[in-house]
């Protein structure tokens, strides 16, 4: 693990490889101008002659040629003070360290502006400001430290960040706590990251669950992998159904953290496990299909964040439900017009095979109940309408209840993880009538993204529930959306730390 302190040295006399200081679109920050000084005013000149634009996300590195102690000054662009927040100055700080290790740096003091303590200060969570900001920074900085290609035979070489400093301006508040936080909420985004971006076949159900039970050795939390006879005793025919048209077995994994009152409200968190979608008989077009092997992405930011959890120990009760399976078109397979019994006891006919997530979630959602959730929030890569909505920078979030809503937005933005709410108005409640089952699992085009909420309702009764659907949030491939990093996101890993902070206060 990398360490990172504190460190009160002025920009021109730390000695790590890289100094990092920002650039605005409107001008240096007071660290860059220091910097300037000791360089005989060359970042004033390289901003005059628009080589710093203090874009967003822009990384510029210089070498100071003995004129700092520091080999290397790195200048990162912060676009506009105004638009800064939480989501963005994660983002930043990501793109600073990758830029660092590029430049073979595993070492920096990164020195952070008032205006980043304003941007997260100025979202109305309370708290301390100049401590959220130098979690986020530091948070940022570390997920940096994520590597997919793992499995090349020649791996990357470039070095990781090992020591961080952070040059604070203002030292008050508990500046130290928030980076042990962040090296636990940069390791379970980092872990989400690598799960999903495992290849499918070095990562089935029975492996994750294996690699959960693994991670969790030592934390205390209680992990139960039902399998496929556990399945069959409990009556899971829904996750079970979809398991049909896969060699390997299915698992439902369960997690529990008792961390507060024994009668206190009971958070579930559940997350859809598919190791790999083919869309089932209503098969996928090839082109893309490879990336359905972050189909258990939601079910990966349920069990790393659970994992968060027990280490930070917040004084809430939380228990985390991942169904998990392949959904393949083997000669076993669930058909269009099957009708599979649920958990719940409700019976499901399947249109199509591919709206697979929603049947199993249909299992994981009667599991928490079972288990004593009082209220639950699931996350799942649900819906390709979602990635249409809403693109790559937000998750969609559905709801039955407004105050768990507010709860879930608000961690959210201490995350540093964005949401924006779709309606479920009466008007969506649109037809999933069945004449041979309780319901279908499909509605029709329209609002796709919101039927699957619409479905997914009718197994949670009256428990307060929000659905967080990360098709599109959960794995930037969109060229051309280079705000965000690309590749696997780890949401909402860090909501759900936030999330389970926020009902230790309750
Ligand atoms: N896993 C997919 C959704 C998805 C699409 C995730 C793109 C990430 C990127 C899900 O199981 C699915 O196939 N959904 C169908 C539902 C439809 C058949 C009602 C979809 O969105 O097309
Ligand atoms: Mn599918
Ligand atoms: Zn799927």
């Amino acid at each position: 693990m990398p360490d990172i302190v504190l460190n009160q040295a002025a920009v021109t006399s730390a000695d790590t490889d890289a100094v990092v200081v920002t650039a605005f679109e409107h001008g240096l920050s007071q660290a860059a101008k220091e910097a300037d000084v000791a360089l005989d005013g060359l970042l004033a000149e390289m901003r005059d002659a628009k080589e710093i634009s203090g874009e967003f996300g822009e990384c510029t590195s210089i070498r100071t040629m003995g004129r700092m102690p520091a080999r290397q000054l790195l200048v990162l662009g912060l676009g506009k003070p105004a638009q800064l927040d939480s989501f963005r100055l994660h983002n930043a700080y990501q793109f600073a360290g990758s830029a660092l290790r590029s430049h073979r740096a595993s070492s920096a003091t990164v020195f952070v502006d008032q205006a980043a303590v304003d941007a997260v200060g100025g979202n109305g969570t309370g708290g301390d400001a100049g401590a959220d900001a130098l979690r986020d920074v530091a948070t940022g900085l570390l997920l940096a430290n994520f590597e997919q290609g793992t499995r090349k035979s020649k791996p990357d070489e470039r070095p990781a960040l090992q020591h961080i400093a952070i040059g604070v301006i203002s030292a008050d508040g508990a500046l130290g706590a928030a980076l042990d936080e962040a090296q636990v909420l940069a390791q379970a985004t980092n872990q989400v990251r690598s799960w999903a971006s495992a290849p499918a076949n070095t990562l089935t159900p029975t492996m994750l669950a294996a690699s959960a039970t693994a991670l969790y050795e030592g934390t205390g939390l209680e992990v139960e992998v039902l399998d496929k006879a556990d399945l069959e005793k409990e009556g899971m025919g829904a996750l079970l159904g979809v398991a049909r048209g896969s060699d390997e077995p299915p698992v439902m994994i369960t997690v529990r953290y008792d961390g507060g009152r024994p009668d206190g409200p009971r958070l579930a968190l559940v997350g859809k496990g598919i190791t790999f979608d083919t869309g089932g008989i209503s098969i996928k077009p090839a082109a893309g299909m490879e990336l359905m092997k972050y189909d258990m992405g939601g079910g990966a930011a349920v069990l790393a964040a659970m994992w968060a959890i027990a280490k930070l120990r917040p004084a809430a009760n939380v228990i985390g439900v991942v169904p998990a399976t392949e959904n393949m078109p083997g000669g076993r397979a669930y058909k269009p017009g099957d009708v599979l019994t649920s958990l719940s006891g409700k019976t499901i006919e399947v249109l199509n095979t591919d709206a697979e997530g929603r049947i199993i979630l249909a299992d994981g959602l009667a599991k928490a109940r079972r288990m004593g959730a009082t209220h639950i929030v699931d996350v799942a890569t649900l819906t390709g309408a979602c990635v249409v909505a809403l693109g790559h920078a937000t998750s969609g979030l559905m709801t039955n209840n407004a105050s768990l809503a507010t709860l879930v937005k608000r961690a959210s933005e201490k995350a540093g993880e964005r949401v924006a709410e779709l309606p479920m108005h009466p008007e969506y409640d649109i037809c999933l009538r069945s004449d041979v089952a309780d319901m279908k699992n499909i509605g029709d085009r329209a609002a796709g993204t919101i039927s699957a909420a619409v479905f997914l309702r009718e197994f949670v009764d009256d428990t307060p529930w929000v659905h967080l659907d990360i098709a599109g949030s959960g794995w930037n491939d969109q060229e051309g959306q280079v705000q965000i990093p690309s590749g696997p996101t780890g949401v909402p890993a860090r909501t759900f730390v936030h999330l389970a902070r926020l009902f230790a206060e309750m």
